[in-house]
């Protein structure tokens, strides 16, 4: 199944998005080991499994499936690795049309601020578009993540209102506001 998904890769002004090899494993996990630092609150769940990379990435696996998975982003210049994206499938209905990708995207302290985030979405929600046929691709973030929500609207996300205890992390519910893009707002 994995092997049947074509490799991915998006270039930009000043990010990339590529699939992580073994090489980046360690680097990876380091995320892993304190998310709460390298990832941030809010994306910090305590009950989240730790994903052990080094394990995932022996060999030729990759972390990618036809149902989604995770990116990293690299800085074209230097190499250097700021973060990741992921991808899940969304359904508003049981029929395969009605399934939309739910984004996410995590950046490490020191790339944060510089509009790295909002390069990386854009470019993330027209790969999401040409390698699939989905026409929704959607984000939702704390509605006190004032980066995140800047952000997605310089990449060109809608707002669309709030999902109300939406998430729980914490010890409580927060509520999430939610964005998409849709296929045509990228053809016009
Ligand atoms: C959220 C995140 C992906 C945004 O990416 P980014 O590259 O930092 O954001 P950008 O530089 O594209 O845009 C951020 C905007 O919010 C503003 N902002 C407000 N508070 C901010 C903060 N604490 N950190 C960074 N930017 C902040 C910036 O000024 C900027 O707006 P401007 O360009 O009008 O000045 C990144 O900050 C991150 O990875 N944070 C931790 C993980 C996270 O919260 N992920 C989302 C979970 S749903």
């Amino acid at each position: 199944m994995k092997d049947s998904v074509p490799r991915l890769r998006r270039v930009g002004a000043r990010v990339l998005l590529r699939e992580a090899t073994e090489a980046d494993a360690k680097t990876m996990n380091m995320w892993q080991s304190d998310r709460a630092y390298w990832m941030g609150e809010f994306n910090y769940f305590d009950s989240e499994p730790v994903r052990d990379y080094v394990a995932e990435l022996t060999g030729s696996d990759r972390l990618v499936t036809r149902d989604g998975g995770t990116l990293l982003v690299e800085h074209i210049v230097d190499g250097s690795l700021l973060g990741d994206v992921t991808w899940r499938p969304a359904r508003y209905g049981p029929n395969e049309r009605s399934k939309c990708w739910n984004i996410g995207i995590a950046l490490i302290p020191s790339a944060r601020g510089q509009g790295y985030g909002a390069e990386a979405q854009r470019l993330f929600a027209e790969l999401l578009f040409d390698v699939t046929a989905a026409v929704r691709v959607e984000a939702s973030t704390d509605v006190q993540n004032t980066a995140e929500i800047r952000s997605l609207e310089k990449a060109g996300f809608v707002r669309e209102g709030v999902a109300r205890q939406a998430q729980y992390r914490h010890g409580e519910w927060h509520d999430m506001v939610v964005y998409s893009v849709v296929r045509a707002d990228l053809t016009v």
